[in-house]
């Protein structure tokens, strides 16, 4: 069986061009032109390879072939992170729709549907993560609807001037998914240094993400002694280097990244009056993911009141970890050995829709590897030599399931 990897690959390229921001590069938002673009032109793709297509309230497309009744879902999302890069979530949804196309061509219609599926928002840029997967599986509240982004615009608004009904979002998650699959790049090193072309994930790591304000004093930056400044600034960084430390005690696979921190009033000569920053916290192990951020949260508390400063800590995203459904993971497993390669079992140090699905069906990921490990940066590539054992595991994956 053939798989069109050069026609995927110029798909992939066109899409590396939706979205693009002067200045900034690929930024493809949820909700937004560049992602309707994005969605038009897989649509378009979707049709002209005979699926039905469709997009839920929460903007999700769906592309689907083969009989009424249980579905085989796999998917990913089409959204990117600010200076993201090409291939994070476009290669599972465009991978499926190459690795479908070659199945129907060898072996008819499926016996069983098999549904691509293009998640809204996984990046948790604008609104928190994992927003299309998440209204699917029926967990999109009015607290998530009522979450505003940046410029004040409700979730529940954004996706009304979209087109889309938030009040006819499901409350209940859908019962005939009889499996997710989701192929992805690793945005990691371990495949690329341990020489192996496909990694099957038996895990992900749980992810909480808080944004902190810590609230000081603006005062002369050479007049003020530095035992009377309330800096926020300076707090600020305290909490994060403190924070830092504490998850490299504890150990891999526990990360903490600050991805953001602005100061005002942002002069060179003025003790900054507050910083507003931002956590992500990930760990593979929930108990202690949940300990860390009690105890980061603690420290931070304790930095801020020695430096005379407020602290407001808020909760932006938690997803808890989750493992994969472990005979999917074997399935894929045994394809991947079939076919002759050495498939390598890995946790997750990303967050991935998977996740969410996880909790309404058996799911399982699949990864190819990343060149250098980079991604979530314009160096993120994954070549087509590099996809294609993955893209070839996740026929022979679907195949097994729908055939
Ligand atoms: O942040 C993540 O791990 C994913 O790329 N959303
Ligand atoms: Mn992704
Ligand atoms: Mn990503």
């Amino acid at each position: 069986m053939t798989i069109d990897v050069a026609g995927l690959y110029e798909r992939i390229e066109e899409l590396a061009g939706v979205g693009r921001v002067p200045g900034v590069g690929l930024w493809r938002r949820p909700l937004t032109p560049a992602e309707a673009e994005a969605v038009r032109r897989v649509s378009a793709w979707m049709v002209a390879a005979g699926l039905e297509v469709r997009r839920d309230d929460a903007g999700n497309l769906f592309g689907r072939v083969g009989p009424a009744g249980p579905r085989v879902l796999v998917g990913s999302h089409l959204d990117s992170v600010k200076n993201g890069g090409a291939y994070d979530g476009v290669l599972g949804v465009l991978g499926p729709l190459a690795a479908l196309d070659a199945l129907r061509r060898q072996h008819g219609e499926p016996r069983r549907a098999v549904e691509i599926v293009a998640w809204t928002g996984e990046e948790g840029d604008r609104y928190p993560g994992f927003v299309g997967s998440r209204a699917f599986c029926g967990l999109l509240g009015a607290e998530d609807l009522d979450r505003r982004d940046e410029d004040g615009v409700p979730l529940r608004d954004a996706l009304a001037a979209a087109g889309f009904d938030p009040a006819a979002l499901p409350t209940e998650p859908p019962r005939d998914v009889t499996a997710y699959l989701e192929l992805h790049i690793e945005q990691g090193r371990v495949l690329e240094s341990r020489r192996r072309s496909v990694g099957v994930v038996e895990a992900i790591v749980g992810l909480r993400q808080f944004t902190l304000t810590v609230s000081g004093r603006a005062d002369h930056a050479g007049t003020t002694p530095m035992d009377l400044r309330h800096d926020a600034l300076r707090t600020a960084a305290e909490i994060v280097l403190a924070a830092s430390r504490r998850v490299e005690r504890a150990g891999a696979p526990a990360v903490l990244t600050c991805g953001r921190i602005e100061a005002r009033p942002g002069a060179v000569n003025v003790v900054a009056a507050e910083a507003r920053l931002t956590l992500d916290l990930r760990d593979a192990d929930g108990p202690r993911l949940g300990s860390l951020a009690a105890e980061i949260e603690s420290e931070a508390r304790g930095l801020a009141a020695r430096a005379g400063c407020a602290l407001a800590w808020s909760t932006y995203h938690d997803t808890p970890p989750v493992r994969c459904d472990a005979s999917l993971v074997e399935l894929i497993e045994r394809q991947g050995t079939a076919l002759g390669m050495e498939p390598l079992r890995m946790v997750s140090g990303a967050g991935h829709d998977a996740q969410i699905l996880a909790g309404i069906a058996p799911a399982a990921m699949l990864f190819v590897p990343s060149q250098d490990g980079r991604s979530h940066c314009p160096e993120e590539y994954t070549s087509p030599a590099m996809a294609g054992p993955g893209l070839a595991v996740l026929a022979a994956s679907l195949r097994a399931l729908a055939w």
